[in-house]
């Protein structure tokens, strides 16, 4: 059941408006499972290798912190920040790197953690980005695969989830900055109507 926003509501979310209903799509015990999942499949790949985990700033920020703990072994991370420009939920294409990586990935098995594959257009940026590094090996990780929205003919090696494709929050994914902690995965939803945020 969608969770109504009301003042006098208990199952109101932090930092929800009263505008917005939000439906769990996926639970955090089932992220819990599938992070755990996904890092004995990466283990399995690359078993005595340090692995150096780069996440996209911010959404991969709490996906990256459980996937390094699930990792075991000797785990390194660094982080990157890109802004893609678009109306909105609709991207031109253009990514602009707002922070570059702090150390070099020269000779590295370097995995790039992701929130969410949408278009594609930003792992897409960063593959040619980081090919040119010379790591020596390059995987991606995402735990959200929104794969009807691909625009970019690119896909992860390790994925959590394929997800229809409707405005999701939580667990580090946000609407205008707010519910990035929630622990579940949720669709927002906006208005007496009910309808998502990409259809609105
Ligand atoms: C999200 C996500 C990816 C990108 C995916 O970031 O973290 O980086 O969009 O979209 P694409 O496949 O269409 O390129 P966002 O720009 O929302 O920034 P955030 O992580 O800081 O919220």
């Amino acid at each position: 059941m969608p969770t109504k926003a009301t003042k006098r509501s208990p199952r109101v979310k932090p930092g929800q408006r009263e505008e917005e209903t939000l439906r769990v799509l996926i639970s955090h015990q089932r992220i819990r499972e599938r992070v755990r999942h996904m890092a004995e499949e990466i283990r399995r790949d690359f078993p005595n290798e340090p692995i150096h985990l780069v996440g996209v700033l911010k959404g991969s920020v709490l996906f990256l912190a459980d996937l390094a703990r699930e990792l075991g072994g000797e785990v390194s991370f660094d982080f990157i920040s890109v802004s893609s420009y678009g109306n909105g939920m609709d991207s031109t294409g253009e990514v602009k790197m707002n922070k570059d990586l702090d150390v070099s990935i020269e000779g590295r098995s370097v995995l790039v953690v992701e929130d969410i594959l949408d278009t594609g257009l930003t792992l897409k940026y960063l593959l040619v980005l980081f090919e040119e590094r010379k790591p020596k090996h390059l995987r991606v990780a995402v735990l959200l695969d929104k794969v009807e929205r691909r625009i970019a003919d690119v896909k992860a090696d390790y994925t959590g989830f394929v997800i229809p494709n409707e405005f999701v929050v939580g667990y580090g994914l946000d609407y205008d900055e707010r519910y990035r902690n929630l622990p579940d995965v949720c669709v927002v939803r906006l208005g007496p109507r009910g309808k998502t945020k990409i259809e609105a």
